[in-house]
This record gives structure tokens, C-alpha cells and sequence, in this order.
């Protein structure tokens, strides 16, 4: 492809790469949304009071640099020293954060597919090497991943799209296996019986990755964390950005830690949902893999088509989340709403089928 004298003044391969394109935030009209593996309930009243307390008072300073109360609170909960902590705007930029750390040019970084597509661009920017490795059609761990020898080894646990978990017993023996660095993606771990957190004592390889904007409900105030040892944390904080997290976001998080039942009551709502929602999509001839996620991934009843059901359900208001990817091609991810919203889609969805 040509390029313009402009594209020339970027990197080759920052030239070449294709962007990100983030699940669909319309402005223009309201949808019951179901695309974006958002809460459909509030985060703890705690947040908003203490966040309307601190607007007036806060925002002319800086942020403390370290989220000191915020890794304070999770040290706390989780029961590891603060040095194994650090604090992100969002996972993302912790994911961004590592790749910066450990993957140069040309390194190999292995990951199962189909699974999070932002990894694939955080390894385009680095100009490094994807190894990726299908799953089956379970999404059981694929064997080939250990014997890849990444300099990093990515896994999404529970997986997205497919809402599947992974033992903690296959990823420790994973960790144990690969050659690099072993980063385990928890975003949704909150809304599963797992979690790989005790392995990082154990392993110094280990990175567990989580995020607030799923189970807490605050995916707009752009908060996460992870967990590794020392070493690799202190490496981490010399390039992640100062003052990367808000004063407000680092309010809202301590508010919401201090007040995790909320976070626990809702994910148990939406479990309750989920099954709900699961046994449902089963009965209208979908196949749904068994998720331990706030969303589930329902293949289409036989001899129907996804792309036109999801836009027939746009047209209805409800969105849902078609991919591109044609392994996914007859698939939608459906996050799980509140009890009403999954009641409206179970409706739309089952119109939409009858009419072809
Ligand atoms: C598997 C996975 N990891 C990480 C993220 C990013 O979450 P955050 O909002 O914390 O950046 C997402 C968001 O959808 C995700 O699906």
C-alpha cells in the first residue's frame, strides 16, 4: 500500500498495524446494552459519596503516584505486601505496562485463541512475534502453549469471548513450564470459583492481572491491578506513567474495596442471571459454552446465521457483540443484564428467530 509523506514520519510498523477497534459505546440512542461485559448494577453507594466529597477539594493537585491506599486496601484484602502491587488506568495499561517491560522487537509472545484482541495489538507495538495456539472447541488449555517458549505467555482466565476457566492446577503447572513470564488475565475472575492469585508466592514468573470495571462496576473510572513478585513490579513501575491513576478513580476504589460486599452481592445477581440466561438461550436451540464470566458465548441454533440476528437485535435496541473473526462466525457474545434486560433480549431474540 502507498504510503503518504505523514505515515512516513511514524515507525514502520506502527505505520503497517491496523488500529484497536473498542466494543461499540453508541451515544446517539438508547440501546439495552449487552456488547461491553459492563455491570448493569451500580457500584457501592460509598463511591458517590465519597467521590462527591472529594470533587471539590481534590482535583487541583496530583494524584498520590503510588495509589498507596488503594494497594493499602488490597494488600489488606488479598493478603500480599504492598511491594508485590501495583495499580493501573485500568488492566490495560498494566498489559501495556508488561509488554513495555519484558517484549522487544522480534521476541515471541504466546497466547491461546480466540481470546482478548487487544493482546495483539500490545504486540504489534512492541513489533514483536505472535505464536498463537486455536483452542478447541471447548477451550481446554492447548498443550502446544507450554512447549512455545514465550518470552510471554498470555492466558485470559476466565476467556474472552468464550467465558470459560482454566484450572488453577493446569496454570501452575503452566507456570512451572514456560521459559518466560506467565501473564494470567483475571478480569473476570470475580464471577468464577477460580483464581490464581496464591500461585504468585510460589512462582516468580507469575503475573495476575484484575481489573474493577467488570465486578465492581467501574469500568468508566479506569482501575486495575495485579500481582507479581518484587522484582517484577519494581521493574514494572519504572515505565509505567507517573500519576497514572486519578485522584477520583483512586477514591472510588478505596471506597469500593472497603465496601466489597456490593462487588460480591452483585456477582452473585449476575450468576444467578447467567444461569438463568444460559438455560434460556439452550431452550431457543443455542449452544452456550458453560461460562464463569459476566457474559456467555451462545452459537446459533442450526441452520440460522449470527451477523443477521445480531443486527436484527440492533435494530431492536439490544446490543450484543457480533465478531469478525470467522471462528466466531456463528457466534454473539451476550453480556449478562439485569433480570429485565435479559428478559428483553430473551424476547428480541426469539422474535428475531422466528422471522427468519
Ligand atoms: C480479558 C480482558 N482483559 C482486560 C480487559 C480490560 O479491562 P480494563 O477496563 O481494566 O482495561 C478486558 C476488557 O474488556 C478484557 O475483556
Amino acid at each position: 500500500m502507498q504510503q503518504t509523506e505523514q505515515q512516513r514520519l511514524l515507525l514502520p510498523h506502527i505505520a503497517r498495524m491496523e488500529g484497536y477497534i473498542p466494543g461499540e459505546q453508541p451515544k446517539d440512542r438508547t440501546f439495552v446494552k449487552l456488547n461491553t461485559n459492563e455491570n448493569p448494577y451500580p457500584p457501592s453507594p460509598l463511591v458517590l459519596d465519597r467521590l462527591k466529597e472529594a470533587v471539590d477539594g481534590e482535583l487541583r493537585r496530583y494524584p498520590d503516584a503510588d495509589a498507596s491506599e488503594v494497594s493499602r486496601q488490597l494488600s489488606a484484602l488479598f493478603s500480599l505486601p504492598m511491594d508485590q502491587i501495583l495499580i493501573g488506568n485500568g488492566s490495560d495499561e498494566l498489559l501495556n505496562t508488561v509488554m513495555r517491560c519484558c517484549v522487544g522487537p522480534g521476541d515471541r509472545v504466546v497466547y491461546p485463541t480466540p481470546t482478548y484482541p487487544y493482546y495483539t495489538k500490545l504486540i504489534k507495538l512492541q513489533n514483536a512475534t505472535a505464536f498463537t495456539v486455536d483452542f478447541d472447541d471447548e477451550f481446554s488449555l492447548p498443550r502446544q502453549i507450554a512447549a512455545a517458549e514465550g518470552k510471554l505467555t498470555l492466558v485470559a482466565n476466565p476467556n474472552s469471548p468464550s467465558g470459560t476457566l482454566v484450572s488453577t492446577d493446569e496454570l501452575a503447572d503452566l507456570a512451572g513450564a514456560v521459559p518466560g513470564i506467565l501473564l494470567i488475565d483475571e478480569a473476570y475472575v470475580d464471577f468464577s470459583d477460580g483464581g490464581c492469585l496464591q500461585l504468585v508466592e510460589h512462582h516468580p514468573n507469575l503475573i495476575v492481572v484484575r481489573t474493577m470495571s467488570k465486578s465492581f462496576s467501574l469500568a468508566g473510572m479506569r482501575i486495575g491491578f495485579c500481582f507479581a513478585s518484587p522484582e517484577i513490579t519494581a521493574g514494572m513501575r519504572k515505565v509505567i506513567d507517573h500519576y497514572n491513576v486519578g485522584s477520583l478513580a483512586q477514591i472510588a476504589a478505596v471506597a469500593a474495596l472497603e465496601d466489597v460486599r456490593t462487588m460480591r452481592a452483585n456477582a452473585e445477581r449476575i450468576r444467578a442471571t447467567r444461569t438463568r440466561l444460559t438455560e434460556a438461550l439452550g431452550e431457543l436451540g443455542f449452544y452456550v459454552w458453560d461460562s464463569a464470566a459476566n457474559f456467555v458465548l451462545a452459537r446459533v441454533p442450526d441452520g440460522k446465521t449470527a451477523a443477521p440476528l445480531y443486527a436484527q437485535l440492533r435494530d431492536r435496541g439490544v446490543l450484543v457483540r457480533y465478531f469478525a473473526d470467522p471462528r466466531l462466525a456463528d457466534c454473539l457474545r451476550i453480556s449478562v443484564g439485569t433480570d429485565e434486560e435479559t428478559d428483553l433480549l430473551l424476547t428480541e431474540l426469539g422474535t428475531a428467530l422466528r422471522a427468519g
